[in-house]
């Protein structure tokens, strides 16, 4: 059975039938044609499908839909809105840090996060923090890169991106 959810997406309102138990991911993806979140594992280990709930990282093959109701939802399409997502997207294409590029959105969020809150941290720093996110191209070191890449720009801390006009 379908319910009325309502939520808050990239900055913009969003209000949605869906069955609360259908998962975010596939809400996201195939309903709300976000596909840049990917599903890697659906099982919660390989940090692919990362978007922001509020001002947590979660993993949106773990949670449903109900879940989303009422909260404010951050996913790679909104990371632009913000300086510092625009300027990490940017660090990551110029760092070459993608490879296949899959696992590479999930990257980006958890790197957002960590930067938001730590605008300069160390590489080991950064490692600690994207050990959630899983690389099958092993392409750790370039990954690495892109954060510091951003970091050394760094504006000060940030909060998630509130949809507002590039
Ligand atoms: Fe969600 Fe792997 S798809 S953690």
């Amino acid at each position: 059975m379908s319910t009325d959810i309502e939520f808050e997406l990239n900055g913009k309102p969003v209000r949605i039938a869906t069955p609360e138990t259908r998962r975010a991911i596939d809400l996201l993806r195939e309903d709300l044609h976000l596909t840049g979140s990917k599903e890697g594992c659906g099982a919660g280990e390989c940090g692919a499908c990362a978007v922001l709930i509020g001002d947590e990282i979660r993993l949106a093959c773990l949670m449903l839909a109900g879940q989303l109701a009422g909260r404010r939802v951050t996913t790679i399409e909104g990371l632009p809105h913000s300086a510092l997502g625009a300027r990490l997207l940017r660090a990551f294409a110029e760092a070459g840090a993608v490879q296949c590029g899959y696992c590479i959105p999930g990257m980006e969020m958890a790197a957002f996060d960590l930067l938001r809150r730590e605008p300069d941290p160390s590489r080991e720093r950064i490692r600690e923090a994207l050990s959630g996110n899983l690389c099958r191209c092993t392409g750790y070191v370039k990954i690495v890169d892109a954060v510091r890449l951003a970091a050394a720009g760094d504006a000060g801390p940030e909060s998630p991106p509130d949809g507002a006009a590039a």
